[in-house]
């Protein structure tokens, strides 16, 4: 941001937002931005895991423009074609099954919805969360949120009946145990959660992300997935995946239950969908979602029906142009090099992720978490023109979320620079 820019936007913009970076974009392209000083950026971190198929895609361009032309808002008084259209595209992505949608316009809000939903399908009220997940800030959301207190600061009592079971983080174990000998304690703990705390058949549903993001890019063992989907099937518990981050490619699948071959009761869906157009959805099964009688919920910008054109472009130009493969590609290299980077780099702790959903855990001394050390590396990637940003309970995971459309070259040139950030970021 420019000096004169910088001053203006904190005169009349709230303090509680905080921009990740100082740049002002003139100009963004595909996995490019453009600063108003001429400088180019490789963007690796995507508007926060939401221009999966890059910047201003030509396709989404053009569809945008087209339905500006016809039109732009409905608030649920008008059909049209394009909110249609992209529930029977979507049906053909999300896993079996999951093929009725409710649009809105935030992951927040598709999370709210979801909840929602399982409440009124089983008619339960209780929640089960996991620890250092992260499903949006209004005050649903919020009270599943638990990747930091600074979230929860001051909105308390918030939702109540939500009960927060460990997140498989194998790295830092949450029972203290390490990866060769764990028997998936985590989830015994959720089991005395059902003991203690509450009854299962008062639990409406699980809500969980297949893939940690803002926690700290953690990616879960198959076993724990696959039981707690066999846990939520005993006790007629909804599981709610939420795919709000992982979603549309991101992965390397179309959605990241795909990895753990588990279909899901509910998703919440949002940041790639539509390109940056703002846009979420509630997915379910036919059966789940029929039983939301009319009027059990709704919206007035939900489903805007430019977004929905942005979004069917989206999902064809990632079919189009092969984009879940790619990522599964470069993912796979991504990870192979970073592994390759941590045995000269006695910092990187941990590389880990799935797709382009890379996280690098920045250690000390004993594992310890090294803040310090990720935000000096942020600000040399950004001084080098790469744009990365952090993520983790500890603010020490650089994270890595590319478009999809990333080239090998793009995907060297980014780690090249990453690794000198880090020489440099260590020795300064
Ligand atoms: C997994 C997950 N769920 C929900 C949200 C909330 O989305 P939004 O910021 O669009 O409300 C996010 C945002 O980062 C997210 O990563």
């Amino acid at each position: 941001m420019t000096e004169g820019l910088k001053a203006r936007a904190e005169k009349v913009l709230t303090p509680a937002l905080v921009f990740h970076t100082s740049i002002t974009v003139k100009k963004a392209e595909g996995a490019y931005v453009e600063s108003i000083d001429g400088k180019r950026y490789l963007d690796f971190a995507s508007g926060l895991a939401t221009t999966n198929i890059g910047h201003r895609h030509p396709a989404v361009v053009a569809a945008a423009k087209e339905q500006i032309e016809g039109l732009i808002h409905s608030g649920c008084i008008f059909y049209y074609d394009s909110v249609v259209e992209l529930a029977e595209r979507l049906a053909e992505k999300t896993p079996d099954g999951i093929d009725m949608f409710f649009f809105s316009n935030s992951g927040a809000e598709a999370v709210e919805g979801a909840v929602k939903l399982a409440r009124h399908a089983t008619g339960r009220q209780a929640i089960i969360a996991f620890t250092g997940s992260f499903h949006g800030r209004s005050t649903g959301a919020l009270a599943l949120t638990s990747s930091s207190s600074r979230y929860r600061k001051g909105y308390h009592p918030l939702l109540p009946s939500v009960f927060h079971a460990p997140y498989p983080y194998c790295y830092r174990c949450p029972m203290g145990r390490n990866p060769d000998e764990c028997s998936i304690d985590c989830l015994r703990y959720l089991e005395g959660i059902f003991e203690t705390l509450v009854s299962p058949d008062e639990v409406a549903c699980v809500v969980i992300e297949p893939v940690l993001g803002e926690g700290g890019y953690v990616v879960p063992p198959i076993g724990y997935m696959k039981r707690l989907r066999e846990i939520c099937t005993g006790h007629g518990i909804l599981f709610v995946a939420d795919e709000v981050q992982t979603g549309f490619g991101r992965t390397g699948r179309w959605f990241a239950c795909e990895h753990f071959d588990i279909r899901p009761d509910i998703m919440a869906l949002a940041k790639g969908i539509a390109s940056g157009f703002p846009l979420s959805a509630v997915a379910s099964t036919r059966r789940i979602m029929s039983g939301w009688s009319p009027g059990a919920h709704g919206t007035t910008f939900g489903g805007n029906p430019v977004s929905c054109a942005a979004a069917c472009a989206t999902v064809d130009t990632i079919e189009g142009e092969g984009l879940v493969d790619n990522a599964r590609r470069l993912g796979e290299y991504a990870l192979e090099r970073l592994n390759e980077l941590k045995q000269r780099h006695p910092s990187m702790g941990d590389v880990r992720g799935l797709g382009l959903m890379i996280g690098v855990e920045l250690v000390g001394e004993g594992k310890e978490p090294d803040a310090g050390l990720t935000r000096r590396v942020l600000t040399e990637c950004e001084k080098r023109g790469l744009i990365v940003v952090e993520c983790g309970r500890y603010k020490n995971v650089v994270r890595f979320m590319p478009p999809l459309i990333i080239k090998k070259e793009e995907m060297d040139e980014a780690l090249a620079i990453f690794e000198e950030a880090l020489g440099s970021a260590s020795t300064g």
